[in-house]
């Protein structure tokens, strides 16, 4: 059970705060079990939105927070609330703000220079300009909140590896988030796709458009591939290290092109064998959020909504995630928040 703490108004300096609270989930410290606690909400600046956040999901990089490894390469400022994703309402507008309007259903993904703000949270502010477009007309709030940064990483790694109609492609980690999605956007682009997963997922993922699975429990998925799947075109992986990802490589002819999110590949070294390989970092530009509502209107892409936990149940949520991820863990935070 998540317990609720004692936080109170005044929490970083230079920030001011409105006299509102909301309930949001927090670290003090990393390495910290996550807490409920009671907020102040932020003031508006006059190019800001004031959100009303119905629901978030759990991305790897929340773990990544919680853990602390994320102070290698981030500034931040604790206490840290948790949370990238959110879909909301915007409640109120800054006197400057010409895009949005009191009322439009929007989702994003906050990720801001300073890790401080979060939106495992009831409101979030953040600029009209950044982080946030328009929620897609065909999604829910819930399936909305777990598109934004599993989605703009499979955005950018479907880009790299841009797959041509029947161009067969591996998807390391199709299990999880970032691949669940790749996996669909390869489809929608015409691409074969080989998928890795467990025997309990090998349904859904052959739903989701998958040609064929590979056991990673209880296969060695360099040497199957070697067996099985000659001329593979494209590799998207978001799980492997750089020894696994040069094997894999070593399969791929020349012309062939590959995407990591763990900034596994030797981009100079493939690209001596003629292989384009790019280590992709998520970012959240309107224009990536936009092109990501599109192919969900477009019917290109479905959330594939694991489990759902309520704001209080962040915790458990974040529990469930770490013990195996078989689609998108989705935090409901409004009554609502659900679809
Ligand atoms: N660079 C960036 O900007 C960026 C952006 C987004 C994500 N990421 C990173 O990308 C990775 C994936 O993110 P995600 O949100 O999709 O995480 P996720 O939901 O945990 O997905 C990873 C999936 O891969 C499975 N898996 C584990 N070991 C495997 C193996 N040896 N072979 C094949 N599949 C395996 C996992 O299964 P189990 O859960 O059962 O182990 C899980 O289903 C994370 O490391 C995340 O931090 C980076």
């Amino acid at each position: 059970m998540t317990v609720m703490s004692s936080l109170s108004v005044g929490l970083h300096r230079g920030v001011s705060y409105t006299e509102r609270a909301m309930r949001a989930i927090v670290i003090e410290a990393f390495g910290d079990e996550p807490k409920l606690a009671n907020l102040p909400t932020r003031e508006l600046g006059p190019n800001d939105l004031r959100v009303r956040i119905s629901a978030s999901s759990v991305n790897g990089f929340d773990l990544s927070v919680i853990d602390g490894t994320v102070r290698t390469w981030m500034e931040y400022e604790l206490p840290v609330t948790l949370g990238r994703d959110f879909a909301g309402v915007v409640e109120e507008t800054g006197a400057r703000v010409s895009r949005y309007g009191p009322g439009d259903e929007v989702f994003g993904c906050f990720f801001p220079m300073t890790l401080r703000d979060g939106t495992w949270a009831e409101h979030l502010v953040v600029p009209e300009d950044m982080f946030v477009a328009r929620k897609p007309r065909s999604l829910g709030p819930l399936e909305a909140a777990t598109l934004p940064l599993a989605g703009i990483a499979a955005l950018k790694t479907t880009d790299i590896v841009d797959a041509q109609e029947d161009d067969l492609v591996l998807v390391v980690g199709a299990t999880g988030g970032v691949g669940g999605y790749a996996l669909q956007l390869l489809r929608a682009r015409g691409a074969r796709v080989v998928a890795t997963g467990t025997p309990e997922d090998e349904t859904r993922l052959l739903s989701l458009g998958a040609e064929s699975t590979i056991d990673f429990t209880s296969t060695d998925v360099v040497s199957f591939v070697r067996d099985h799947w000659k001329g593979l075109r494209g590799l998207i992986d978001t799980v492997n290290g750089a020894a696994t990802v040069a094997q894999l490589a070593a399969l791929m002819e020349e012309g062939s092109r590959i995407a990591t999110t763990t900034g596994a590949a030797d981009i100079d070294a493939l690209a001596r064998r003629g292989i384009v390989a790019g280590n992709i970092f998520a970012t959240a530009e309107p224009e990536l959020l936009e092109r990501l509502a599109r192919h969900a209107d477009d019917g290109d892409i479905k959330p594939p909504i694991d489990r759902v936990y309520p704001l209080g149940q962040a915790s458990e949520a974040v529990a469930h995630f770490r013990a195996g991820t078989h689609g998108k863990v989705a935090i409901s935070i409004a009554p609502g928040g659900g679809n």
